[in-house]
């Protein structure tokens, strides 16, 4: 037996008892008769105690020769400590060592394993498994876990079936590109892993399961970013003989059942919101409701002077930032800087500081006079004290550089604060998404999505109007899920391929497997996939979902631990009848 005690579990009542521990050397500290050891495992931390006039010496000898990260198991007896350690759960006692034995010794660590690390990104990156033992790593794993199980109870004792679907399938479009393995067996062809198990979830409705669900490992090659992973994790389902409400119900409870189980969060308010409503008020479709700055459209009360620029403009539009009248002119002109940044993007800013004693001064005041002034206040909902920031343009574009200010002002003020959860539904998406690159229409959720009842004749004339069965659920201004009611049948599949631009003969070779099922009694049906990754982040109070896996891969799509990808060598190319002529 390697231990009798995790590391961990040492109290005040196991005193006098002998205990074996076995675990990893955090930290030595050698008095020359007297040498302590911190202990550590995945469960916390002992403190070990040689003391020359207690401990054998060849005991005492061998620690003299501990260096960290060292694996060890020891043998003693439990004792008080002399000076107790109440921050530490295991700080009333120590082991007093009589027996050691070093299990495998340890390279000097390239970084200190502490929760305070002085080791870089890149580094810790490397040696992912040595960061693994610091507590703030292995904690989010753990919680990882915590979420996956409350996920599975929860599904599970709603009727949901969890079954495996193939990772060696044909693309799926989700909208990325995919990654292709050669086949060796099928000369010349490859498969795709799957961006999602989409097809083969509807094919389980076909199949009559009713209710799936699959915690599962999905990929995309697509450009990453802090909240995406080529390889990423979704908790996918699918519901037969479901409206869009049905679907909305069981995940607004599952997601109500996590943030109390989890994070011990009651949520009150689970808002659903339009597509164009979220968009309006927001310049967002996932927007972040935790605090107000809605944005107020001022065309109306703005258009009617001599100031070109918003009398040229599509839209006119504003948010109040609290406290934000305080500002200096060279704070707001870093404002105004930091919006016309490439990556965001507006030509300027207009500004209007609502002065406490109730007067405006504002970068427009050769145009507007205090009333109209006192107009944009009342439109944007701004108090004395506040900084009321405008831009203007083209709808879209405009409403999307407003929701990066908010955003970024949020930011400022501490208004996305970690430990507040406030999600929603977002509904009524269209069905369509014009794209500039190739210019038409693509499905915006994917290509199964069914358009909301009676509006397929629209297609023809208004497509951009058109709105779909589908919803995405939001929390803290990051999409978590997203998901549709289904088309189950085969003519509307198959007009809808012709919509989107696919040849009879390409939809048949890429898709004809479903809307062949759609033939033998497909029942109406629906689902959604939640990112795990995403959610496991967002309720850990952050964004970045690369803490929360166990291996990611950095920014460039690289696991620099294993140094993937990497060339194969010419004989596997050859078997695989590849030829690689960079
Ligand atoms: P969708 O493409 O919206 O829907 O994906 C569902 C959720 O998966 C997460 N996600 C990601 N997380 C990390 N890294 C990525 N690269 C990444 N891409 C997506 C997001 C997203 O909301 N088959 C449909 C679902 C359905 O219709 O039922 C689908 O995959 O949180």
């Amino acid at each position: 037996m390697y231990r009798t005690h995790n590391n961990g579990a040492l109290r005040a009542n196991h005193i006098n008892e002998t205990v074996t521990l076995a675990g990893w050397v955090q930290k030595t500290r050698d008095k020359g008769f007297m040498i302590w050891v911190d202990l550590r495992d995945r469960y916390g931390i002992t403190q070990l105690i040689f003391d020359e006039e207690r401990t054998p010496k060849d005991v005492m000898e061998r620690a003299k020769t501990l260096g960290r990260e060292f694996v060890i198991q020891v043998t003693g007896n439990v004792i008080e400590r002399e000076s107790k350690n109440p921050k530490m759960p295991t700080g009333d006692v120590e082991l007093l060592v009589e027996e050691l034995s070093i299990l495998n010794e340890a390279k000097t660590p390239p970084f200190t394993i502490e929760d305070a690390t002085d080791g870089g990104e890149d580094l810790r990156m490397k040696y992912r498994y040595l960061d693994i033992r610091r507590n703030p790593v292995k904690e989010k794993l753990i919680f990882r876990h915590k979420v996956s199980i409350a996920v599975r109870n929860y599904l599970s004792e709603k009727g949901f079936i969890e079954v495996e679907t193939p990772y060696l399938i044909k693309s799926t479009p989700e909208g990325a590109r995919d990654f292709v393995v050669p086949s060796r067996m099928n000369e010349g062809q490859f498969y795709a892993l799957p961006q999602s198990p989409q097809t083969f979830k509807q094919l389980l409705m076909v199949g009559g399961m009713d209710k799936y669900f699959q915690i599962v490992k999905c990929f995309r090659d697509e450009d990453l970013r802090a909240d995406r992973q080529p390889e990423f994790t979704q908790i996918d389902c699918e519901m037969a003989f479901v409206e869009q409400e049905d679907i909305l119900n069981v995940f607004e409870g599952l997601t109500k059942h996590l943030l109390k189980e989890v994070v011990g969060f009651e949520i009150e308010n689970f808002p659903r919101m339009t597509y164009d409503e979220a968009m309006a008020k927001y310049g967002n479709d996932k927007p972040d409701i935790r605090f107000g700055m809605e944005f107020g459209e001022l065309n109306a009360v703005a258009q009617h002077k001599d100031f070109k620029i918003f009398n040229e403009a599509e839209l006119v539009v504003g948010i109040a930032m609290p406290g934000g009248a305080a500002y200096t002119r060279k704070e707001i002109d870093a404002l105004v800087d930091w919006v016309k940044r490439p990556q965001v993007g507006a030509l300027g800013m207009v500004y209007v500081k609502y002065n406490e004693d109730g007067s405006f001064k504002s970068s427009v005041d050769k145009f507007y006079d205090q009333d109209d002034l006192a107009q944009w206040a009342a439109v944007t909902g701004a108090k004395p004290g506040d900084l009321i920031c405008l831009l203007s343009g083209e709808t879209f574009k405009t409403r999307t550089q407003l929701s990066a200010l908010r955003m970024e002002l949020a930011n400022r003020l501490g208004l996305r604060k970690s430990d507040e959860f406030a999600p929603l539904w977002v509904v009524d998406f269209p069905l369509l998404e014009w794209d500039e690159e190739t210019e038409r229409y693509h499905a915006m959720h994917h290509p199964f999505t069914s358009p909301k009842p009676g509006q397929m004749e629209l297609l023809d004339t208004n497509p951009g109007d058109v709105k779909a069965n589908a919803y995405d659920l939001v929390l803290n201004g990051n999409e978590i899920g997203g998901g549709s009611i289904r088309i189950h049948d085969k003519e509307t599949q198959s007009k809808m391929f012709d919509y989107l631009g696919f040849t009879k003969e390409e939809a048949q070779a890429q898709f004809g497997f479903l809307m062949d099922a759609f033939q033998y009694g497909a029942p109406p049906h629906g689902g959604l996939a939640f990112g795990l990754d995403r959610l496991v982040a967002i309720l850990g109070g952050q964004e970045t979902i690369r803490d929360f896996i166990a291996f990611p891969k950095n920014n460039a799509g690289r696991d620099v631990m294993i140094d993937a990808p990497a060339k194969i060598d010419e004989d596997q190319l050859k078997e695989l009848n590849l030829k690689i002529t960079l």
